[in-house]
């Protein structure tokens, strides 16, 4: 689950992890960057505003790094057990966030992430599009240091996500501006689709 800041993804993410067990499913949920020791150190690093002048070549870096652990020590061994794994975040937000907006190149992220994660891309990768208005009014809170980074950066964060939905395989974009129920309504069909096609392979 991805999208700018402020495009309601941590209560999607809760909500479809209780549908999926609602399912019968096992789900397991992780924060990226974050879930583990070293990844929730990398975050703070790149979250305080003190650390103004780090550059996205540092950031992708930072990110990627924390990914690698998150995948080797919680992501794998979930899988392993046969648990749905439903990310808050993954590579899309780098590529959103450090490839469009940061200048670093989308490409550059991908085979980056290519050389370093074992696995790229999840099974359905759900972009949660939001204008930058309503973004805003959900982030009623202090802002962090990637959250800081003014209207231009977000702008070109959105535009990101959405050239992902439109050029990558199994990135799909979701209309988040709408009520928590009639967004989660739309994920659940996604994968519940996803499931299907699965189940028929
Ligand atoms: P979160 O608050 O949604 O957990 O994400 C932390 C911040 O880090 C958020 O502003 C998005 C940003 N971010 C990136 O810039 N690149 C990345 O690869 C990831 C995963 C997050």
């Amino acid at each position: 689950m991805d999208g700018p800041d402020g495009c309601g993804k941590s209560t999607q993410t809760d909500r479809l992890c209780r549908w999926l067990e609602g399912q019968g499913a096992s789900a397991a949920t992780f924060r990226d960057p974050g879930a583990t020791a070293v990844g929730e150190k990398i975050r703070k690093i790149l979250l305080d505003p003190v650390h103004e002048s780090m550059g996205a070549d540092v950031e992708v870096l930072l990110y990627m790094a924390a990914r690698a652990q998150l995948w080797k020590e919680k992501i794998a061994p979930a899988l392993e057990r046969g648990e749905c794994v439903v990310m808050d975040r993954w590579i899309s937000s780098t590529c959103a966030y450090q490839g469009c907006a940061g200048g670093f190149g989308v490409e550059k992220v991908i085979r980056l992430g290519g050389d370093c994660l074992e696995r790229v891309w999840p099974d359905i990768t759900i972009i949660l599009d939001v204008d930058p208005d309503t973004a805003k009014g959900r982030m009623d809170r202090e802002l962090d240091r990637m959250e800081q980074k003014g209207a231009d950066y977000h702008r070109r964060v959105r535009e990101g996500f959405l050239e992902l939905a439109e050029t990558v395989d199994r990135v799909v974009k979701v209309d988040a501006a709408d009520s928590i129920e009639a967004v989660h309504e739309n994920i659940v069909s996604i994968v519940a689709g996803l499931i299907g096609s699965e189940g028929r392979k």
